[in-house]
């Protein structure tokens, strides 16, 4: 299954992508993810992201499509993917089509996790990741079972350098005005499942899950 997970920042792509993965056993593609592990590593393309993503701002579409290009021809992905937080721009999307053509894959979903703005700046500010797993909790919402502590692994929580108030303002605002041509880009090709986002966690994935289930 070749699937792409969209939604603004906070929607639930990552916390989706956790079960996704864990039921279907696709590789999960999160360019987030990239950029937070190139930072870490303080390699080029770590120093390249970082400015843009401590603002909010969009990482240049050259720099992201180079990686995800990269990410695709491996082989893990021979099988299916899952894409988290690309395509952002339909210049990307674009980038991703011919890509995909050239490997004589498609797209089986574009799967859009719809939450209402307001909700969204309360999920980001509380949201605390286990730095042993990166397993994704929320102070209120999905809290672990011992503070700061993962339930997972035991690993230690910390909170994104983007989830500030801030930060977290800029990269709504910047995401809001992306999402609207992308959308209208995979209607017209078809692909768009919308989700309800504003339900449990479990019943998101279980609304998820029945349109996955229709492609194995
Ligand atoms: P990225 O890492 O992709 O972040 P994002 O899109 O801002 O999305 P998040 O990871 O913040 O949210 P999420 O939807 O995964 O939410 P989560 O599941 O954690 O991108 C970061 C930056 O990298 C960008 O700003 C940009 O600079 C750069 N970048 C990345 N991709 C790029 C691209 N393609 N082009 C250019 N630049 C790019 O959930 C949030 C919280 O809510 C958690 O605490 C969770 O526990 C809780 N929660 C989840 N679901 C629910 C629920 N149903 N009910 C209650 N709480 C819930
Ligand atoms: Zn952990």
């Amino acid at each position: 299954m070749n699937l792409i997970l969209m939604g603004l920042p906070g929607a639930g792509k990552g916390t989706q992508a956790e079960k996704i993965v864990e039921k279907y056993g696709i590789p999960h593609i999160s360019t987030g993810d990239m950029f937070r592990a190139a930072i870490k590593d303080g390699t080029e393309l770590g120093l390249k992201a970082k400015s843009f993503m401590d603002q909010g701002h969009l990482v240049p579409d050259e720099v992201t499509i180079g990686i995800v290009r990269e990410r695709l021809a491996k082989d893990d992905c021979q099988n299916g993917f899952l894409l988290d937080g690309f395509p952002r721009t339909v210049a990307q999307a674009e980038a991703l089509e011919e890509t995909l053509k050239l490997m004589n894959r498609k797209l089986d979903f574009v799967l859009n996790i719809h939450v209402d703005q307001q909700l969204l700046i309360d999920r980001l500010t509380g949201r605390r990741i286990c730095k042993e797993c990166g397993a994704t909790y929320h102070l209120i919402f999905n809290p672990p079972a011992e503070e700061g502590i993962c339930s997972k692994c035991g690993g230690e929580l910390y909170q994104r350098a983007d989830d500030n108030e801030e930060t977290v303002a800029n990269r709504l605002e910047v995401n809001i005005k992306q999402t609207q041509p992308l959308l209208d880009f995979y209607n017209n090709l078809g692909y768009v499942k919308t989700i309800e986002g504003d339900q449990e966690i479990s019943k998101v994935f279980v609304d998820i899950d029945n349109l996955l289930k229709e492609l194995v």
